[in-house]
């Protein structure tokens, strides 16, 4: 399942639509399921349509940055997106949206920051005699055009440019960076690896809780006592990457593969007392994954743990 992203743009969104192009080929982990604009003329959003990609776009004139942002905000997660790409996008966030998005925003500058952040970088770059420039693609932070760089492509000033030769050659070299950029970044944190780094950090952290490999598989258990999580990747070559945690028996198995038969699936070879869990759908709630290893842990925890657990719980 590819993870699904909006894109922001203002205006033409050639970046956009390289995202776009890049997105269909079946390697590519990211899919964009909206392109949102600040300005209802923006050209990219006619593509964007074009290519069947639902569009939305609102003025900001007149609405404080904060609450044209909550506009916003409340559209791309009706959208489903779990990254922000921004392409163009000529508005600053308000720092709220960055913190609801944090690590999770992308943003392509057309120079090679940390050299000539803000506007009319090419024409800093001919009036500086600069022989080299270039475009970068880096996480979105509260400052401008700062927070960590994903990626960076030089490219070459030619005698003669004017800013606007030179823009155009800069695009090109974007139009290829971004999208690789974005999909390292989206595959880093929502690989199998980053999603048992995930589980491993909320496993560990309950009571005598340790890590070991059963079948090939990492799994989680009481130090020399029972296994209360197991994380599947492909097993068998199913697929899936999933959380497998024990639960009451079959009836709340049966409950739950009913009620969100996409999620929840009886894991092979496990049994009735276990469920297992997708972590691959691209829409972890990973406050809720802790709360499902708490309850496993606790189900097979011995008393003398689950005793200290409950005292704590009453405080
Ligand atoms: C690009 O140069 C990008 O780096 C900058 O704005 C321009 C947008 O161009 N942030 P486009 O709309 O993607 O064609």
């Amino acid at each position: 399942m590819k993870t699904p992203v909006v894109v922001l743009i203002s205006g033409t969104g050639t970046n956009m639509a390289a995202l776009v192009y890049a997105a269909k080929h079946p390697d590519c982990p990211y899919e964009i399921v909206l392109v949102a604009s600040n300005n209802p003329d923006a050209p990219g959003l006619i593509l964007a349509s074009a290519e069947g990609i639902a569009t939305f776009a609102h003025p900001h004139t007149g609405l404080k940055r904060a609450e044209f942002d909550a506009i916003l905000d409340a559209e791309i997660r009706k959208s489903g997106a779990q990254y922000v790409a921004l392409a163009g996008y000529m508005r600053l966030l308000s720092p709220e949206f960055i913190a609801n998005w944090r690590d999770r925003i992308v943003n392509i500058h057309p120079s090679l920051l940390p050299a000539h952040k803000g506007l009319h970088t090419h024409e800093a770059v001919l009036a500086a005699g600069e022989r080299v420039t270039g475009c970068t693609v880096h996480v979105v932070t509260e400052a401008l055009d700062d927070g960590p760089v994903l990626g960076q492509t030089e490219v070459a000033v030619i005698d003669g440019d004017t800013p606007e030769t030179l823009a155009a050659r800069v695009l090109i070299a974007e139009h290829q960076l971004y999208s690789r950029c974005l999909a390292g970044f989206v595959a880093a944190a929502t690989g199998p690896e980053a999603l048992i780094a995930q589980v491993r950090a909320r496993a560990v952290a309950l009571p005598e809780a340790d890590e070991v490999t059963s079948h090939g598989m990492p799994c989680w258990g009481i130090i020399k006592g029972k296994k209360f999580a197991y994380v599947s990747n492909d097993h068998h070559g199913d697929g899936k990457v999933a959380l497998l945690v024990k639960i009451s028996g079959v009836e709340e198995q049966a409950t739950l593969i009913e009620n969100d038969p996409d999620r929840y699936y009886r894991p092979p070879y496990f049994g009735d007392g276990w469920v297992g869990i997708r972590l691959d759908l691209g829409d972890n709630d990973w406050d809720h994954i802790g709360e499902w290893l708490a309850r496993s842990w606790r189900a097979v925890a011995p008393p003398r743990l689950t005793k200290l657990m409950s005292i704590a719980d009453e405080f």
